[in-house]
């Protein structure tokens, strides 16, 4: 055998994100409304807690800790989960992971057997996929429409199937998925004797009419649901990686194995700071994800003047929640990662493909993605003036590379 990678990673969803940044960064002067972050940082708590740590005596912060997270960011992640959430922790156990991403793994780690199933609502977050398939797994992709149908969900259940995830507020779609739907996905996992997992990474951003509710707060769901929530996005801690999770504590022996295989324990340090944005006032929060409203709104204005104009272009859902619109273009006769490069060294403009979410998956619905370009496009690094050079610049791509087909 040559020396390589082995065999298996080859059928590994290719990650987009380090494709996009090539891109970028041989494109200066590039605008990007490909990041999935936003534009603020920690609450001023942190910058405070960060001090303290590092000003006391003693080799806490030095040491190895605890798998499952300190403490103190355990009971403030307890407390969150109930009195914003409103979860039913009867039964749960929590955990601290470097990153939600993390706790994402480690679940599919512990419950994959080589060949189980795992079901993910098109659009998919790709990590989820590429989590399963490293772990063994199959990732069923099921176009069940943007608010998932449970009977199509339920029609793709086999024998083989451990999971259906959902993910409300959405990454890419932006879609918040009514609490009625995610109550029915979590009871038809109940009954079919599956995992819900649920991640909530975007819990807090709401802007729309329909509000987000964890499916983890029905009576008795902790046995079969798995919440995920990460303090990257709406705490503006990307960096600092780190999430929290509750999981039904029968998974607790099998994540013990994977966790302290793949992270020892999360870092003391960072687990300060989490514990410090944690207990920040909720208002603070509020106010930051209040900001990225304007936005929002100048995204649907240039959609519908794209519209008026002329111009194939059209929302996939409501974009009612997290910081994502998904474009759908039509005509370019190109493929979505092929404008995603056109717009970027062409147009300084950067989104990112639809391919990544599954959108070229051969379950898309109704062919649509062989028709179609999809875009995620998302509005939670740029405001304002940049926001709107961003929107035009894409518009400008569009058009010529409209034209261009059409010649
Ligand atoms: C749906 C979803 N889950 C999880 C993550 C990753 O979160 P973390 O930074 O906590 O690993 C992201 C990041 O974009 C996401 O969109």
């Amino acid at each position: 055998m040559p020396l390589g990678p082995a065999r298996r990673i080859e059928s590994v969803l290719e990650p987009v994100i380090p494709v996009v940044g090539d891109l970028v960064r041989r494109t200066p002067g590039t605008l990007s409304l490909a990041q999935g972050m936003v534009g603020w940082g920690p609450p001023p708590e942190v910058a405070a807690a960060m001090q303290a740590a590092l000003g006391q005596p003693g080799r806490a912060l030095d040491r190895y800790g605890s798998t499952w997270g300190e403490p103190e960011l355990l009971e403030a992640a307890r407390r969150k989960l109930l009195a914003i959430n409103g979860l039913d922790l009867e039964g749960s156990a929590l955990l601290i992971t470097t990153g939600s991403n993390m706790a994402f793994q480690a679940i599919a780690q512990a419950i994959c057997d080589p060949g189980s199933e795992v079901i993910l609502p098109l659009p998919y977050y790709f990590n989820h996929v590429m989590a399963v398939q490293l772990a063994g797994g199959v990732a069923v992709p099921v176009a069940a429409g943007p608010i998932p149908d449970p009977g199509r969900l339920a029609a793709a259940i086999t024998p083989r199937t451990r999971a259906i995830v959902t993910v409300s507020p959405n990454n890419p779609s932006g879609v918040v998925m009514p609490p009625e739907r995610l109550t029915a996905i979590n009871r038809l996992c109940a009954e079919r004797g599956l995992f819900h997992i649920s991640d909530e990474a975007y819990d807090v951003f709401v802007h729309g009419a329909v509000p987000h509710r964890s499916p983890g707060c029905a009576s008795g769901s902790a046995a079969h649901t798995i919440s995920l929530f990460s303090l990257s996005k709406a705490f503006g801690m990307a960096g600092w990686r780190l999430g929290y999770a509750a999981v039904p504590e029968l998974l607790q022996p099998a994540l013990a194995k994977v966790l302290d295989t793949v992270q020892i324990c999360p870092p003391a340090l960072c687990q300060r700071a989490g514990a410090a944005a944690l207990k920040a006032d909720p208002a603070w929060i509020a106010a930051q994800v209040a900001r990225l409203r304007p936005g929002r709104q100048q995204l649907l204005a240039a959609v519908a003047a794209w519209q008026a104009e002329g111009l194939p272009v059209r929302l996939w859902a409501e974009p009612d929640g997290a910081f994502y619109g998904l474009l759908v273009i039509e005509g370019l006769g190109l493929s979505s990662d092929a404008l995603m490069e056109r717009l970027v060294l062409e147009h300084r403009v950067a989104a990112v493909s639809g391919r990544a979410f599954g959108f070229e998956h051969q379950d898309a619905p109704s062919g649509e993605a062989r028709r179609c370009c999809v875009l995620r496009i998302s509005y939670g690094m740029l405001a304002g003036p940049e926001l709107s050079d961003a929107l035009a610049r894409l518009a400008e791509g569009l058009r010529r590379l409209r034209q261009r087909s059409e010649q």
